[in-house]
């Protein structure tokens, strides 16, 4: 008896199966929703950190360009007490940034993560699943474990099929997270400043004076780039280059602090940046040009969080070599020739900050 009802089973289910896969081939367009799709439910999904309870989001929140939404120096991974050594970054508009490469002058550009140790957007991925001070997963085995007991497992055997292996299921979590991280709510272009463009609004005369200083006085323009992108032709404030901005070491970073397996080198440790990347003594110190879209949100500011507010960041670019700060951590390679001697007024830094205040999505034509 059971067993009939059981082959009665299996021929129906077969039968589904096999209908299901005949004329039903997905145009590219619906691939490309479907991916979005799984990817924004695992951008959400907080059961896949170990022990359960952290998403991207934890880190990367909507509400803050995809920064840390508490504003924490460093951000706590799952397990208490678990430190990284950087301030989260924005994910806003980061399928822009080109793979890190090596000009003909030996400068670099472009790579994910502060120090551009990852190339591209699916392969960055590594990183926050398995770091201990992120998400603590033991390997890929136990990742896809989870995905395979998730609600949408079925949204992604409709784009992949049954996961046959670790690694291709892997593959596939990262492909559909980079498409989520690729997709229209990552890259807005919606803020006062897209509209000023546009011709859509008009800029303040406090705004109007701190583009111009941003393009004139203040050099900002240099390393963050206002002419369109080449590739996009998009305007995304960073040239994607890497420069040492002298910035101190950040004494209240509770990754001095955190467990020995994670920093060994506790409060002695010294945050290198690419240098340790492509181990180089010329690029010790420098840190990827991030783009200011949003950098309302973003705070607090630089790679160790060391400023809280838009003000103090821009007074120390713009005069860092005219007055008294703490020495910078390190003291190679500071990019002294265009930044920290703009000598700005407090008037003219206010109006900078103005300026990158219009720089948020989400702005409303009045
Ligand atoms: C515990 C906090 C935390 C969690 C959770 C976390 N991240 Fe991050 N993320 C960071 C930090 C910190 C950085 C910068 C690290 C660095 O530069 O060394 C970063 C950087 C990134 C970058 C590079 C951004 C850029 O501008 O180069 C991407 C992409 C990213 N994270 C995606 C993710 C995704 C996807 C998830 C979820 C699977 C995730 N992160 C989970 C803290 C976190
Ligand atoms: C030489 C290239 C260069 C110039 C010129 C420059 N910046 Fe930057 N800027 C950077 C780099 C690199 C960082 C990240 C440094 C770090 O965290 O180590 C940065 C970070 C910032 C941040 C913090 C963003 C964040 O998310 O943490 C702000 C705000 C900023 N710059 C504004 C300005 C303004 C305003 C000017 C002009 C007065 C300016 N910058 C000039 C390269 C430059």
């Amino acid at each position: 008896m059971f067993r009939s009802i059981a082959i009665l089973l299996l021929l129906c289910t077969s039968l589904v199966v096999l209908l299901s896969s005949f004329g039903q081939k997905k145009t590219p367009q619906e691939i490309a929703e479907l991916k979005n799709e799984l990817g924004r439910q695992l951008f959400f999904d907080k059961a896949l950190s170990q022990p359960n309870g952290q998403s991207c989001t934890v880190c990367h929140a909507p509400k803050t360009a995809f920064s840390d939404p508490n504003h924490a120096i460093v951000s706590e991974g799952m397990v208490d007490g678990a430190f990284v050594n950087r301030n989260s970054q924005s994910l806003a508009y980061v399928s822009f940034i080109p793979p890190l490469e090596k000009d003909a002058l030996g400068e670099y550009h472009g790579g994910l993560f502060w120090d551009g140790r990852s190339s591209s957007l699916t392969h960055q991925l590594s990183g926050p699943f398995f770091n201990v001070a992120e998400m603590n997963n033991s390997d890929t085995t136990s990742l896809v474990s989870e995905v395979k007991s998730a609600p949408y497992y079925s949204l992604y055997k409709k784009l992949y099929g049954r996961i046959r292996s670790d690694e291709d299921a892997y593959d596939h979590i990262c492909e559909a997270l980079a498409t989520f991280e690729s997709s229209p709510m990552f890259n807005e272009f919606s803020s006062k400043y897209d509209f000023y463009l546009e011709g859509k609004a008009m800029l303040s005369e406090i705004e109007m004076q701190g583009l111009q200083l941003f393009e004139g006085k203040g050099r900002c323009n240099s390393c963050h780039t206002t002419t369109p992108d080449s590739r996009s032709g998009k305007v995304l404030f960073s040239n994607y280059g890497y420069y040492n901005l002298g910035i101190p070491r950040n004494g209240n970073n509770p990754y001095y602090t955190t467990f020995a397996s994670i920093n060994a080198q506790g409060s002695q440790a010294i945050d290198l940046g690419l240098g340790s990347v492509v181990n180089d003594v010329q690029q010790y110190g420098k840190f990827r040009v991030p783009t200011l879209r949003n950098v309302q949100y973003t705070g607090p500011y630089f790679h160790n969080g060391y400023y809280a507010t838009l003000k103090e960041t821009v007074h120390f670019i713009a005069n860092r070599d005219a007055e008294e700060f703490e020495s910078p951590e390190v003291s190679e390679n500071v990019a002294r020739q265009i930044t920290g001697s703009a000598h700005l007024t407090n008037n003219e830094e206010d109006a900078i900050v103005a300026f990158l205040l219009c720089l948020s999505d989400g702005y409303v034509a009045q």
